[in-house]
């Protein structure tokens, strides 16, 4: 039987070589600014970009910074490995599971991700590793599509999350600012343009 992580490194390379096409219009009309306004926040000169996907993020990486980004779906990865060489991107790009992280205690300035934490099996150990490579005084920041606070949108989000994980890989259940918030960092703040369903956070460890 196939474990979580396996079903979703499948769902992923599944979608990867159509993965841009499918999310065309969404990231157009609402997600390209958002991406910018948290990509603006980056600071310091090592940073980890966490899920990088197709390297959607690539146009907003600040310069003069070292980039490491990492993904755990190899044909997700290989559109990224291909994007960067298209666009001529300085990153390292690694395959690595966020859920067990290479990396020593306190690596990196900036742990960055942005719709990742839907779709990873284990989120909070994924966060818990993310809180761990990040410096003191470091930040986490996300971007991430979560459970609606209305209660009757709320349950059929619930109701519809068996089928949406299983077509695209993301769950839309997610209570991702709560469990930010279990993971011991010093402050975090879910900026105030947020909508209900799309949050952008920043942890301060
Ligand atoms: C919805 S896509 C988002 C990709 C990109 N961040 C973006 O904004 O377009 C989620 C990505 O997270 C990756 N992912 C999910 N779980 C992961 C894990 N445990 N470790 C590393 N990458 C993971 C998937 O392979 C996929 O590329």
């Amino acid at each position: 039987m196939q474990t979580d992580s396996e079903k979703t490194k499948y769902r992923y390379n599944r979608i990867a070589p159509f993965f841009d096409e499918l999310e065309a219009i969404i990231e157009g009309l609402f997600v390209k600014q958002r991406r910018q306004t948290l990509w603006r926040k980056v600071k310091g000169e090592h940073v980890l970009e966490v899920g990088v996907g197709t390297g959607k993020n690539f146009p907003f990486y600040p310069e003069n910074t070292r980039i490491t980004a990492l993904d755990f779906s190899e044909k997700m990865l290989a559109q990224a490995k291909y994007k960067k060489k298209r666009q001529n991107v300085t990153v390292d790009l690694e395959l690595m599971d966020v859920e067990s992280l290479c990396y020593a205690d306190n690596s990196f300035d900036t742990v960055i991700a942005t719709f990742v934490f839907c779709s990873v099996p284990k989120p909070y150990k994924g966060l818990q590793e993310i809180y761990r490579v990040c410096k003191p005084g470091g930040q986490v920041l996300l971007l991430e599509h979560v459970l609606s606070s209305r209660p009757l949108m709320a349950k059929l989000m619930q109701l519809l999350n068996p089928v949406v994980s299983t077509i695209f890989g993301a769950n839309i259940d997610r209570t991702t600012v709560k469990n930010v918030q279990a993971c011991g960092f010093e402050k975090v703040l879910v900026d105030p343009s947020s909508s209900d369903m799309v949050k952008m956070i920043q942890a301060i460890k």
